[in-house]
């Protein structure tokens, strides 16, 4: 056989092998076989030294061609072999979209504490109130004697305090952020009408219906000519959000030392609509949060002039209405983190 003779027959069995190769590894080894420099073309080139001189370049470019034809072929191969493995790992990777999700994944809830007063600022930024929040750290002036509480005054003890010195303290209500902002506010841009929530502290001991860390919102619209009916208006607004549309209100005279007059709130019992019950201890109202007309003294002592001003306050405990609406029993439920208690109240007020 002669020497071309030999490279065509490498040639096409070069192209079969190429063509039959399936696997990656396969094809390498053909490439290693063929055109490495043990393979059996360059082997046979070798025997170039016998040929006549001027047939030599013709084997030699004839054989450069085989090889080129070759390594096209291989390449072609690669290309095809490559579409393969792709197409292979598109079809095993192919998600499922239909597939159930795994349940174990648990969607927490915001704290039903935190949904209600999210729920009540909502209500009075539709009002045209601020939110305003203040220090829980606070000073005795402003927890205290600001509103009227001067020191010795046996209202204190209507406040069992965490002191943490003889001028600072866990502020026991949001009450002093009253002070706070009428300081600050400038009665020529109009009234002031403000919600104030945040967590308050007392050195009670704990039991059902006390936590020494609970919730308070405190409410003050301060302008002139405001009045009781104003303050009833605005209460029973927010009582009828929170317990429903049929609610009634009433006042009770009561004390506080920093309104005058001041009053509790009673609504009809949104359990028996107030006929009496369990819940209303037969009595047809529930009392449900402290309110009144600022005293005089708690304006002046905020460089406001009574004779010109007047204005309503009131105290919400979010988690006094939480106990009410949702018949919770004890109050150290919403601080306990337990997440049985917790999860009964996703979404209730969103
Ligand atoms: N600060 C009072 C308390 O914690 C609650 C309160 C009552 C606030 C009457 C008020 C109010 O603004 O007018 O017991």
């Amino acid at each position: 056989m002669s020497l071309k003779e030999n490279l065509e027959k490498l040639k096409s069995e070069g192209l079969k092998d190429i063509a039959d190769s399936k696997e990656q590894h396969v094809l390498n080894d053909i490439r290693v076989k063929l055109l490495g420099k043990k393979g059996p073309i360059t082997d046979t080139l070798r025997g170039m030294k016998d040929l006549p001189a001027e047939e030599r370049p013709k084997i030699g470019s004839f054989a450069n061609k085989i090889k080129e034809e070759l390594a096209q072929a291989i390449a072609d191969k690669q290309e095809e072999i490559n579409k393969a493995i792709i197409n292979e790992k598109l079809k095993k990777e192919t998600i499922d979209v239909t597939l159930p999700s795994r349940k174990s994944n648990k969607i927490g809830t915001q704290h039903i504490l935190n949904q209600i007063i999210d729920d009540i600022e909502e209500l009075f930024i539709g009002l045209g109130y601020q939110v305003i929040s203040g220090p829980e750290v606070e000073e005795d002036k402003y927890n205290f004697e600001k509103m009227n509480i001067p020191k010795n005054h046996p209202a204190r003890d209507m406040q069992d305090t965490f002191y943490i010195n003889d001028e600072l303290l866990m502020r026991t209500h949001t009450s002093p952020q009253q002070a706070r902002t009428m300081e600050k506010h400038d009665f020529s841009k109009g009234a002031l009408k403000m919600i104030s929530p945040g967590k308050v502290y007392r050195r009670d001991t704990d039991d059902a219906t006390h936590s020494h860390q609970f919730n308070q919102i405190e409410g003050l619209v301060v302008d002139k000519n405001v009045t009781m009916a104003d303050l009833k208006g605005t209460l029973e607004v927010l009582v009828r959000h929170v317990f429903g549309e049929e609610r009634k209100i009433r006042f009770r005279p009561s004390y506080f030392p920093f309104t005058e007059p001041s009053v509790e709130v009673d609504i009809t019992c949104f359990a028996c609509g107030g006929s009496g019950c369990r819940i209303c201890k037969f009595t047809g109202w529930i009392e449900v949060l402290g309110a009144g007309l600022v005293h005089p003294n708690v304006l002046k002592n905020s460089g406001i002039d009574p004779d010109i001003y007047s204005g309503f306050a009131f105290g919400v405990g979010p988690d006094r209405f939480a106990m009410l609406k949702y018949g919770v029993e004890d109050i150290r439920n919403f601080y306990s983190n337990d997440v049985r208690f917790i999860e009964q109240f996703k979404g209730e007020e969103a």
